[in-house]
């Protein structure tokens, strides 16, 4: 095999993500060719397709699979087959014994507006101008990972309940992180917290509070939840480093993909503290779930998963130089027209294409075969530009 080459785990899990992972994967190989690397899969079964396969959502081996490689790349889990809220196994149950198992416990969720999609948001153009943000979700603690106590089958006083923990450790090195990232950026953190209800809020506050000491050149804002999701859609561009609690960040990031046209565009990256012997341990996923509704048709966007890749290749493998190519692609990609159908907003007249179709435009433009088409002149997509390497630690 050429070297240096890298080892990649994986998922592709359920829905559409066999498709989008697919396509990564593609644009991956493509990328390597042209920078003198290769690429080694280690194919794992997870999710629904592992709850089908082994009766398990993942198996322990495939942890340590997963662990074993130089970093994992995710399609998406779930779906309707295996929804029954009684069932024993949950396809998301992988998601959780990834992220806690391999200590991943900070969430990238980067969001920018590509140029040529601007039509593509509900929103207006002129609230779109300049967003740049990055969320940064803690990934291990919380709700998701609190004490749980499922209601009884049956009864007429049905209770049920969920805790929601935070230690003062997880706070501040997911802050910290945040701090880091605003450094290379510019320069500005919002923690977002519930501190008028929540105590872990307050805690949260507090020691949110305490690391903005460590970091003098970087302003620090505390906002609420219910207040950032109402600035996020009238004032999206006044955000840099978004940083906040687990489910915060989940819902945050969901409606920060309405600013980028699709959720089919978000990437995400989840860091941990180990590195490599190229970079930072690492998953990489999509935001966008399994969609069930669109999986096997090809429909799919795959642009989230191949920005996920870019991320992948900045952070876990050291190639600032492939990831821009990838993010280059997409952008070159998007300006010459090419729509997957999430992508076609009202103002479009073009017609949807697959995602093989995407791909094939992707890979093209990796491999520098198509005439570099006309931009606007702004940056390349994501937070990380410029930036060889990732946050000093
Ligand atoms: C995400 C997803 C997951 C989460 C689901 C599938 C459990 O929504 O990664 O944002 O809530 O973390
Ligand atoms: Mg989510």
């Amino acid at each position: 095999m050429t070297d240096p080459h890298y080892r990649i785990a994986v998922i592709a899990g359920d829905g559409i993500g066999p498709e989008v992972t697919a396509a990564a994967q593609r644009v991956l190989e493509a990328t390597g060719e042209r920078f003198g690397f290769a690429v080694e899969w280690d194919p794992i079964v997870a999710g629904g397709a592992g709850i089908d396969a082994y009766g398990t959502s993942l198996r322990d081996e495939d942890l340590d699979r997963c662990a074993a490689a130089d970093a994992v790349l995710l399609g998406a889990v779930g779906g309707p087959k295996w929804d029954d809220p009684a069932a024993p196994a949950r396809p998301e149950q992988a998601l959780f014994t990834l992220r806690k198992g391999l200590g991943l416990f900070a969430n990238l969720r980067p969001v920018s507006v590509e140029p040529a999609l601007i039509g593509s948001s509900p929103l207006r153009p002129a609230r779109l101008r300049g967003v740049d943000l990055l969320i940064v979700r803690e990934l291990t603690g919380g709700l998701y990972f609190g004490k749980r106590k499922e209601a009884a089958a049956e009864g007429a006083k049905r209770a049920a309940s969920d805790s929601l923990p935070y230690t003062e450790a997880e706070i501040r090195r997911i802050v910290r992180l945040a701090f880091q990232l605003a450094r290379g950026r510019r320069g500005r953190v919002t923690s977002v917290d519930k501190a008028n209800v929540l105590a872990t809020s307050r805690l949260w506050r507090t020691v949110a509070t305490e690391v903005a000491t460590e970091f003098r050149d970087v302003v620090l804002e505390h906002r609420l939840v219910d207040s950032c999701a109402m600035e996020l859609i009238t004032h999206p561009s006044a955000f840099d480093v978004i940083v906040t609690e687990n489910l915060f960040g989940d819902i945050l990031s969901d409606e920060a993909s309405v600013l980028a046209g699709s959720i089919g565009m978000l990437p995400s990256a989840s860091l941990g503290e180990r590195k490599t012997a190229h970079g930072i341990f690492g998953l990489y996923e999509p935001v966008h779930g399994s969609a069930p509704d669109i999986a096997g048709q090809g429909k799919a966007n795959p642009l989230g998963a191949v920005l996920s890749a870019a991320l992948l290749l900045r952070w876990s493998l050291g190639r600032a130089d492939a990831a821009g190519a990838v993010e280059r692609a997409v952008r070159s990609t998007l300006a010459a027209g090419h729509r997957t159908a999430d992508l076609l907003g009202s103002a479009d007249q073009g017609t949807a294409i697959s995602t093989a179709a995407m791909t094939d435009a992707l890979v093209a433009h990796v491999r520098g075969q198509f005439p570099p088409v006309a931009v606007p002149a702004t940056k390349p997509p994501g937070p990380f530009r410029g930036r060889a390497t990732g946050p000093k630690r």
